[in-house]
């Protein structure tokens, strides 16, 4: 049927050319292949992770957390091809190549193998971390703050050292960290060379408005934070992780760290596609492929009723809406499906149910092609809510067999 124009939804502005160099710039930091893949069971082979890394790079993403090498020699090799073939690859409108980003813990072992794979792209980066709550450095870590400190310190330098350009570092376990620790460790860092400081929400303990906090009172009070970039990474144990990340944004944070679908230890990280909807960053050129490559070969399945890319996030059921969108589709989307490269069954994602109304289910005979008078629609209609209340979804084939009975049929 013919719509109106439709309001203006949910567009974002254009991509910044060369916008990684920009330091205002809103950064897309994936770690679908290092976070993501920590998701119990969710491995993938070398060769599925170069397929998703070329996929994360045609979507625009700046920053390709492809790994962590010290983990295993498959993973090393994983991340180094991705770097020689990813890393090189310029691509999009403005021809940028995406860094790419290997994580170490704070020792020269597990650095050198991060180098030794993140070396070969053009913009190559390690992320290094270490534990600064309370909790982690006296039961996991069994070090003073003072140690603790010190190794980040040598870690950062060393890594500097090798002729890595841009090194990452974390505080891990941030969200549960004492302020006045963390402003001290991150000024050190920053002296040591650490170009990005990531602030990890790692148990996903905060609530936005105190994660929000959290990355204000660092930008105010870490000495040298001017010349460091502040990145956010939250998990998602209290279902927070994509509030938490859009709080630390607001709050002054330029790289976000993401996943795609959301996968990540436990309850998951904040999902790509739900933060990139909410901030300045255009995914036309997602396609559905994406989400379903990640679900099928990290084995995570997306609930139905996942934000952006769950099976109904654009489907309508009940008469009321299915009414609404088929006279104007602004009235229950606040994106168009199209905006971020998904498919769906049908222009207006009308799943016909026990709910549908008579306007959804006229529409379904036209669109099959049945013209029926009004009496005889009636009398349709009575007959399909009989089917509908026994049935989860009615098919076009259940329309097709309410039709053929005799009733219809001249
Ligand atoms: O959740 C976490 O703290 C991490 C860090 C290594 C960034 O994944």
């Amino acid at each position: 049927s013919q719509q109106p124009p439709q309001p203006q939804q949910r567009r974002r502005p254009e991509y910044v050319p060369n916008r990684i160099d920009d330091p205002n710039y809103v950064r897309i930091f994936d770690t679908t292949l290092r976070d993501g893949e920590q998701s119990p069971g969710a491995t993938m082979t070398s060769a599925e992770k170069l397929v998703v890394a070329r996929q994360l790079a045609r979507l625009g993403v700046d920053i390709i957390e492809a790994g962590f090498p010290a983990s295993s020699p498959d993973d090393l090799d994983a991340v180094r091809s991705i770097a020689i073939e990813v890393g090189n690859t310029p691509v999009g409108d403005d021809g940028h190549v995406p860094v790419i980003c290997g994580l170490s813990r704070c020792n020269k072992k597990d650095i050198d193998a991060a180098w030794e794979a993140v070396r070969h792209a053009r913009r190559p980066r390690i992320h290094t971390f270490i534990a600064t709550s309370e909790i982690h450095m006296q039961h996991k870590l069994r070090k003073t703050p003072e140690q603790v400190v010190a190794i980040a310190r040598e870690m950062v330098a060393y890594a500097r050292s090798l002729g890595c350009p841009d090194v990452e570092f974390s505080p891990e376990d941030a969200g549960r960290s004492n302020r006045e620790f963390l402003y001290h460790i991150l000024e050190e860092v920053i002296k040591a060379g650490a170009t990005t400081l990531n602030i990890p929400d790692t148990v996903g303990y905060n609530l936005p408005y105190e994660f929000g906090k959290l990355i204000a009172d660092i930008k105010a009070n870490t000495p040298g934070i001017e010349n460091a970039i502040i990145s956010t990474h939250c998990q998602n144990d209290l279902g927070l992780a994509t509030a938490n990340t859009l709080a630390g944004a607001r709050a002054g944070a330029r790289q976000l760290e993401v996943t795609i679908n959301g996968i990540g230890e436990r309850a998951g990280n904040a999902s790509l596609e739900e933060v990139s909807s909410c901030t300045s960053h255009t995914m036309t050129y997602l396609t559905d492929r994406e989400y379903e490559f990640v679900q099928e070969h990290s084995g995570l399945i997306v609930q139905p009723h996942k934000a952006i890319v769950g099976a109904n996030a654009f489907a309508h059921e009940s008469g009321i809406h299915q009414d609404g969108m088929l006279k104007y589709k602004g009235t229950y989307e606040i994106i168009s499906p199209d905006d971020i490269g998904l498919t769906r069954a049908n222009e207006f994602g009308i799943v016909l149910g026990k709910l549908s109304g008579r306007h959804a289910v006229r529409s379904k005979l036209v669109e099959l092609g049945y013209e029926i008078n009004d009496k005889e629609f009636e009398d349709f209609f009575k007959r399909y809510k009989e089917v509908a209340e026994k049935k989860k979804r009615v098919t076009d084939e259940d329309i097709e067999a309410l039709l053929s009975d005799e009733i219809f049929q001249p």
